[in-house]
């Protein structure tokens, strides 16, 4: 038996975050198996990138809203998880607020990575907010989920400093690279204990 940690990953988009938590654990580097992708976008890139590592991936219906999943569609994404063996969730750019009965199921178990440097611009299109702000350094958060929007408690943070010539996109793909170190080195000092949370 593996003592790794079972992880499940939710997304809604591209995927690359998944692509470096997923180079992490084939490297050795994140003591986790990544056992289930799902999405709620059928066809997002997130999926595919996925099963080119051989993880198992899944489109899962969200339901009637926009923003969050309906009832029905809440209990099928913690049965799919609850069937992965998935012990913590890592979201990698999931496009919903999670609620209720699916954070009950994984209390203290779900994770974020957020754009920018929280409390500042929590929501969506954070690196644009900063940007039009005129902030002279953003980030990256990875924090804990819990009811709130981007609210809970922060585990790491990695700064990025706002060039001058920086539109949005090019802040963004900055910000980007650095989710891609932070997030993974998050994730494994808080499965070797060394975050507390
Ligand atoms: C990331 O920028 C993350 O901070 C946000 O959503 C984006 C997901 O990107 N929550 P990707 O799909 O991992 O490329």
């Amino acid at each position: 038996m593996s003592d790794k940690i079972k992880l499940a990953v939710l997304g809604s988009g591209k995927g690359s975050n998944l692509v470096s938590l997923a180079e992490a654990c084939a490297a050795g580097m994140l003591p986790a198996d990544i056992v289930l992708v799902a999405s709620d976008v059928a066809d997002a890139g997130i999926l595919e990138r996925a099963a080119g590592f051989g993880l198992s991936a899944r489109f899962i219906e969200p339901g009637k809203f926009r923003t969050k999943l309906d009832e029905t569609a809440e209990a099928a994404y913690v049965a799919a998880l609850r069937e992965s063996g998935a012990e913590w969730v890592a979201l990698a750019g999931f496009m919903r607020i999670l609620k209720g009965d699916f954070l009950r199921a994984f209390e203290k178990k779900v994770v974020n990575i957020h754009p920018s440097l929280l409390p500042a611009f929590p929501g969506l299109e954070a690196w644009k907010q900063a940007h039009d702000y005129g902030v002279k350094a953003t980030g990256c958060t990875v924090h804990m989920v819990d009811h709130g929007i981007d609210t809970g408690s922060i585990l790491a943070q990695g700064v990025v400093p706002v060039l001058e010539d920086d539109t949005a996109a090019t802040l963004h793909q900055r910000i980007q690279q650095e989710e891609h170190t932070l997030y993974p080195r998050t994730l494994a000092r808080l499965f070797n204990g060394e975050i507390r949370v």
